[in-house]
């Protein structure tokens, strides 16, 4: 049987099987805006059993861009344009995890981590769109899991976070329907190759930052900057969603599957019912657009004209059962808190879209990529996505942290007390929601290492660990990282 085969096979026989109805009953509050939190106590015991990780990216830590057959990734060819990333810096060589993998597993093991969220890149192992699989890509895998089990750390493997081959992005990317198809490929792919090993899988890494960041404001790769490209590319990664799920339970009865969002409060500018009602349109548009459509088979309302969805998203019939994905768990990213204004013009060219979201602009201390420092928004979020989902879902939280840039002293020590204050007062928030009674069962430290932060390069550090690409990528654990093996180690904040 062929890949095609193969996967013509799994969607037709178990699509429709695969449709739970554990999710009918949910429904949406008319208002979403977020008020503030007045419970401030002290929270620190985490559950029994309760899972502690770092998390990384391929493209932000492998480096080996072009090794043993990998392939072009939009982000190889985005970082070669003049002014897209601060200091002309590129993921070319970034952490040097293909080659030192090694290292990285002895780290998580000092950090006292028992699971290791990292992400596969697509042009790695399914380098052209119909072509065969590249068994070195698929290797580099398997000698990366294999590392993980031997030290006991629980492999969670993202399958996009956002190095899309470029030709498929030549073949329209996001935006064209039939990507979805070409992403269950590579998923097809990469399950039949590692589910021997790995069970728990995040499909997408923040799907509402790579589609609006790469195709509306064009920001990140590919660097787009078309409003309706976007919509297009938002429905295209849901069915792909829905197809990527179908396809990893189809190859791996044990498979645990999930996809990682990132959800944040929705803070209205002011307490105008205009302002209130756009942090609601955003808190839909961010936080809904992809995890709603997943468990309910539809999109929340309230935020496109409902007559022009089918033109706008491309909507097919029977597109509402394509787009499920009835997850075993959810992943959450938490950073910082959005204010959101009314913009009774419209904002963006997105038809209906009245609301227009920033960072940083309340009154908070900030981090050195200048996102606030809000650590009761970690416990409102959370709270409410469980609230939304229902409390049968499991959460993990797989990324949590803050760029904090101190360079090492002359002994080579990293002394980072901020990185520990956010971590402690974040921690004790995500503790509170717990206790609250939202189920969340682990907590992954972004970052494992400093790596290629985006469109910021390699100017912004968030890792628990510091990598000295002058010195032979030397690795050398930050003070927040022993602190934070002293957290996983007790189970609680220290
Ligand atoms: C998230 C990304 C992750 C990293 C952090 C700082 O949005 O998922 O790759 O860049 O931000």
């Amino acid at each position: 049987m062929d890949r095609r085969q193969l996967l013509e096979s799994i969607l037709g026989v178990s699509g429709a099987a695969l449709i739970s109805p554990a999710f009918a009953g949910l429904s949406l509050p008319a208002s979403l805006a977020s008020d503030p939190i007045n419970d401030h106590s002290l929270v620190s015991q985490f559950p029994k059993g309760f899972l502690w990780g770092a998390a990384t990216a391929a493209y932000q830590v492998e480096g080996g861009w072009n090794e043993d057959g990998k392939a072009e990734s939009v982000w190889d060819r985005f970082v070669r344009v003049s002014g897209n990333i601060k200091n002309g810096d590129t993921g070319d060589v970034a952490c040097d995890s293909y080659h030192r993998y090694r290292d990285d597993v002895a780290l998580l093991r000092q950090l006292n981590c028992r699971s290791y969220r990292f992400s596969i890149s697509w042009p790695r192992v399914l380098p052209t769109m119909h072509g065969a699989p590249n068994a070195k890509g698929l290797d580099y895998y398997k000698r990366l899991v294999d590392a993980l089990l031997e030290a006991g750390i629980r492999p969670l493997a993202t399958l996009y976070h956002w190095d899309m081959p470029q030709e498929v992005e030549d073949a329209g990317g996001w935006p064209n329907r039939d990507v979805a198809d070409r992403f269950a490929d590579y998923v097809a792919v990469v399950a039949r190759a590692l589910s021997d090993r790995v069970d728990h899988w995040c499909i997408f890494n923040e799907p509402k930052t790579f589609t609006q960041l790469g195709y509306w404001f064009g920001k990140f790769a590919p660097g787009r900057k078309d409003p309706l490209a976007f919509l297009r590319a938002t429905h295209t990664v849901n069915l792909a969603q829905g197809k990527a799920f179908r396809v990893l339970k189809s190859v791996s009865a044990k498979a645990q599957v999930g996809s990682a969002f990132d959800p944040a409060p929705m803070i209205p500018a002011s307490a105008s019912a205009e302002d209130r009602a756009a942090a609601d349109q955003w808190f839909r548009l961010n936080n809904l657009w992809h995890v709603w459509p997943a468990l309910t088979g539809a999109y929340p309302g309230g935020v496109l004209p409902e007559s022009e969805l089918p033109s706008l998203l491309g909507l097919q019939p029977g597109d509402e059962q394509l787009v499920r994905a009835p997850f075993d768990f959810v992943g959450l990213n938490y950073y910082t808190r959005w204010t959101v204004r009314a913009v009774p013009k419209g904002f963006q060219g997105i038809p209906g879209l009245m609301a227009d979201a920033q960072w940083a602009t309340g009154p908070h201390a900030k981090t050195d990529i200048g996102w606030d420092v809000y650590p009761e928004g970690f416990y409102d979020i959370v709270t409410r996505m469980s609230r939304l989902m229902g409390a049968q879902m499991p959460i993990e939280i797989t990324e949590s942290g803050a760029a904090y840039n101190n360079p090492p002293d002359a002994h080579g020590v990293v002394h980072d007390p901020q990185r520990i204050a956010y971590l402690r007062a974040h921690l004790r928030e995500l503790a509170r929601a717990i206790r609250d009674g939202a189920p969340v069962r682990a907590y992954h430290a972004w970052s494992l290492m400093d790596n290629f932060e985006w469109a910021e390069g390699y100017s912004q550090h968030f890792g628990l660990v510091a990598v000295d690409a002058a010195h032979g990528q030397r690795r050398t654990i930050k003070e927040s990282g022993r602190w934070y093996a002293r957290v996983a180690a007790a189970n609680r904040v220290v």
